[in-house]
């Protein structure tokens, strides 16, 4: 039976979190500089897109960008938001064409203009579809997204709009970037990393956990079947006794 026969439509994760890591070492391996990879990992975001899309799944929330990547040698910086760019061009057809809707998460602000702007079109054209939510992280990391909750919540209790003994978890996940989104069913890190880096910490509180030593560009559609048919068969528990939930 091929793989994707052996996904169950009743057990699909609503939302999946993919941390795209590895393709530095993708093209280094090739003798080939790190753009390179960048460029691979652009085509295996389109296929794992489409494939997701066509599954059924309700949200796909790919870590392009984190916050300390700006970090990263400015050369490589700067060519990846030329990437982003150049990508958004090519791939709002397919978008449109998949009914995907995009969205982002993360400090926009900090991006070059013409990015933000391009984001900011591409999300527009985008809004109407009702299939796949496409979430991208972008110059987005999870303690600079607290942060921001932390300064809001604080403002509104100063303001006397929100009192202190109100705040409860959902006043907290209502001031995250993700509000209104489900919290990730399953979380998919490539490249072997055993680590979130910084990624959606309070939302993937009962994430189940997929790591594979494949880098990013690597990552095949039948890969990311193998990550969804694990996923169907582990016990999600929430606290609870393994009695209770079956
Ligand atoms: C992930 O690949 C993409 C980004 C973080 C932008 P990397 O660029 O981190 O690749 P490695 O980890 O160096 O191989
Ligand atoms: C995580 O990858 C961020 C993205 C995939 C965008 P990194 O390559 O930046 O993570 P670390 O530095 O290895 O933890
Ligand atoms: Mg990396």
């Amino acid at each position: 039976m091929d793989l994707k026969e052996q996904i169950s439509k009743a057990r699909m994760p609503r939302h999946i979190a993919i941390i795209m890591d590895g393709n530095g070492r993708w093209a280094k391996r090739q003798g080939m500089a790190r753009m390179f990879g960048h460029r691979q990992g652009v085509q295996t975001v389109h296929n794992i897109t489409e494939a997701a899309a066509e599954l059924g799944v309700e949200y796909l929330t790919l870590y392009a960008f984190s916050t300390e990547n700006w970090n990263r040698p400015k050369e490589e910086v700067d060519a990846l938001m030329i990437l982003l760019v150049d990508t958004i061009a090519k791939e709002t057809p397919t978008l449109m064409k998949n009914n995907v809707r995009l969205t982002t998460i993360g400090d926009l602000s900090r991006l070059p203009e013409e990015t933000c702007r391009k984001f900011k079109e591409c999300i527009a054209q985008t809004s109407a579809n009702t299939g796949l939510q496409m979430v991208l992280a972008l110059s987005y990391s999870a303690r600079w997204e607290l942060t921001e909750a932390v300064r809001m919540v604080a403002k509104k209790a100063a303001e006397g709009t929100l009192r202190a003994d109100e705040i409860d978890e959902q006043t907290v996940s209502m001031h995250l970037t993700t509000a209104g989104i489900p919290d990730p069913d399953l979380l998919i890190r490539t490249s072997g990393e055993l680590r979130i880096s910084n990624f959606l910490l309070w939302q993937l509180a009962y994430a189940e956990l997929y790591f594979t030593p494949c880098l990013w560009p690597d990552f095949s559609v039948e890969e990311f079947y193998r990550a969804i048919i694990d996923y169907q068969h582990r016990e999600r528990r929430f606290g609870k006794t393994s009695e209770q939930v079956i």
